[in-house]
């Protein structure tokens, strides 16, 4: 053991390492490489698991001054890559999974227990020492994945203050950038993670969403994101906004990195009890639902217009335009060409309740509290314990934690004023929320059409599903032009089409979603500006 140990750490490097500083690999453009592409050329051996991770490192290098999408790298992911790729080379058929050898990006509020911090963008949390690797880590690294590095976000998942000029920055990460639009709006929270994937910095990559945090940022970054129904993916070890909506969930370029990478992350954790309610036949095999254009035939897909497509409640940073509908309403056309039942429209009531936010609000408020403060509990190396804590700590650090994108503190304030979850107020807001979001909501609609799946555009579509706690999933759908009738300067920014259903029913989002990338290939179409 100790022999081979030695003889490895004379040669294993060299000869596994290319130490040349190239931004690719030979006959690999990392820009648009799938974790389907990197896994047959590592079983080619066209390439190692190394170089990948040293290329990759150094495309991070090359654009974080512009984009700011990273906020640290792992010092031990080269090692780490070494390991996996001796293991290839020992038994090419020991091969852990289709994500063995595979470099990952992680959103900054999801744990690792390694040299990296987890602080969700805040200095608050700098040099805390978490219990353990987040439950999904834990699963990532079994089957051997490598965690490159921590994305940048929105600063509290958004959580923080009611003034949002601009999603994507955090007092660590600074200020994030679209990588298709010259200082671009990334939108959030997991702005980093969208970022990196869509230009290359990592083959894909995991998010968190509470509220639309994992579908905006992939639209917006042309990319494919799924929020798995909460319960699906564990949170444990996850810096939480709220136990009743949060969900881990991958984002990728293609619909199949997204279902390889679900597979691997979904699954029964005893810190989270909301895993324990997955359904006994859900399955653990996504890809078989990945069927092509054909996965349009027999699927009956209601189109929400009410409040979505039209008399929409647009916020300041939400991006919603004319040619927005048009490019859904053809792409309605071509589902319905390839044998898809449209229902149209198939409106949600209350809607209008739903998203003016009344009842989801008090019901993150109220749970952030709690939830923050039992995540801290578990932290090391902090004095920080308590909501009152983190507001003291940005009120003693002023010049670092607030600025023109984080102007003030209304969320954690409201959140600090909040009376835990015997106040009546809480109970009957998630209540409230059940009843808009599922029984006169998601599964009224579904019901009373007979259903597969609802249609949704919009970057503030999310929250229906998110007060159901139901999955949604968006894949591209096009890109602003000049005329886009809101601003130039979004000339070129992506969109993306939004698709939901009931709890467990992914199968059916990555299905519809699969049959739409195939029938469009929407993101191969535009090459980012910022695209090295
Ligand atoms: C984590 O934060 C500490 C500061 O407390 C810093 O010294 C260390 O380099 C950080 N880790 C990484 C991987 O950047
Ligand atoms: C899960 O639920 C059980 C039973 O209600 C409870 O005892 C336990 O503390 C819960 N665990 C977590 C991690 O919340
Ligand atoms: C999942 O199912 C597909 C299609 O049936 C199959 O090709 C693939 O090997 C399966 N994946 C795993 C991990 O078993
Ligand atoms: C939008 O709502 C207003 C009233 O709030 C109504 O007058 C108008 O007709 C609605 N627009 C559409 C397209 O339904
Ligand atoms: C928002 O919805 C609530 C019900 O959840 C309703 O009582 C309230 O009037 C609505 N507020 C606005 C401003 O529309
Ligand atoms: C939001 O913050 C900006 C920058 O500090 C400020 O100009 C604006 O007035 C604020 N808006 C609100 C609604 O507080
Ligand atoms: C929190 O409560 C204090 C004291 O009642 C009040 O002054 C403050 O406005 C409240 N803050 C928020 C954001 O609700
Ligand atoms: C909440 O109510 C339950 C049952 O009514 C009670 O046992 C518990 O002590 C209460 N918790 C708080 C924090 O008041
Ligand atoms: C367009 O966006 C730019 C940059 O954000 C801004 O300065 C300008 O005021 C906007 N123009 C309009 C018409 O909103």
């Amino acid at each position: 053991m100790l022999i081979i140990i030695i003889l490895c750490s004379l040669f294993c490097h060299s000869s596994l390492s290319d130490d040349s500083k190239e931004l690719t690999i030979k006959d690999i453009d990392l820009l648009t490489a799938t974790i389907t592409d990197l896994q047959q050329a590592l079983h080619s051996n066209q390439i190692t698991s190394y170089n990948l991770v040293k290329s990759y490192l150094e495309r991070i290098k090359k654009v974080n001054n512009e984009l700011h999408a990273i906020i640290e790298t792992n010092p031990d992911a080269l090692d780490q890559a070494s390991k996996l790729d001796q293991e290839r080379n020992d038994n090419k058929d020991a091969k852990r999974s289709p994500l063995h050898g595979i470099p990952l990006l992680i959103k900054d509020n999801i744990a690792t227990d390694d040299k990296m911090n987890t602080t969700s963008g805040s200095f608050a949390l700098l040099g805390s020492k978490v219990p353990r690797d987040a439950d999904v880590i834990y699963r990532l690294r079994k089957v051997g994945a490598i965690i490159l590095g921590k994305t940048s976000m929105s600063e509290w998942s958004a959580s923080r203050t009611t003034n949002q000029t601009r999603e994507g920055w955090s007092a660590r990460g600074g200020v994030s950038k679209s990588a298709y639009v010259e200082n671009g709006d990334p939108c959030g929270s997991s702005s980093g993670s969208a970022i990196a994937t869509s230009i290359g910095l990592c083959a894909a990559a995991l998010g968190t969403e509470t509220d639309g945090s994992i579908v905006c940022p992939s639209s917006r970054a042309s990319l494919v994101g799924i929020k798995p129904t909460v319960g699906l993916t564990s949170r444990a070890g996850v810096i939480p906004v709220s136990h009743s909506q949060d969900s881990v969930g991958p984002m990728g370029k293609t619909v199949r990195d997204v279902a390889l990478l679900l597979e691997a992350i979904q699954g029964i954790d005893p810190r989270d009890n909301a895993t324990l309610n997955i359904d006994a036949v859900r399955p653990n095999n996504y890809t078989q639902f990945l069927l092509g254009t054909e996965g349009f035939k027999n699927m009956r897909l209601g189109v929400v217009r009410y409040g979505v497509f039209y008399n929409y409640t647009t916020s300041e940073s939400d991006i919603m335009s004319e040619e927005q509908i048009q490019s859904a309403n053809d792409a309605i056309e071509l589902m319905k060409h390839y044998g898809a039942y449209i229902e149209d429209p198939a409106n949600i009531q209350n809607i209008e309740n739903i998203n003016n936010g009344t009842s989801e609000s008090v019901v993150l408020k109220t749970e952030f509290k709690q939830d923050i403060e039992v995540y801290l509990s578990k932290l090391q190396n902090t004095n920080i314990k308590t909501l009152a804590d983190l507001i003291q700590f940005n009120n003693d650090n002023k010049q670092l934690e607030f600025t023109e994108y984080m102007p003030d503190h209304n969320l954690f304030e409201a959140s600090e004023n909040t009376t835990g979850y015997n106040s009546s107020k809480y109970t009957e807001a998630l209540a409230t929320n059940l009843r808009l979001g599922r029984t006169e909501g998601i599964d009224y609609t579904l019901d009373k059409y007979n259903l597969d799946a609802l249609i949704m555009i919009g970057d503030g579509a999310s929250s229906t599903a998110a007060i159901a706690q139901y999955p949604i999933i968006s894949v591209p759908l096009g890109y602003l032009t000049e005329n886009n009738g809101i601003n130039k300067t979004l000339t070129g920014t992506p969109y993306g089409i939004l698709f939901i259903s009931r709890a467990w029913r992914e199968d059916i989002l990555l299905r519809v979603a699969h049959a739409f990338e195939q029938a469009t290939h929407v993101r191969d179409r535009v090459r980012p500006k910022y695209a090295i």
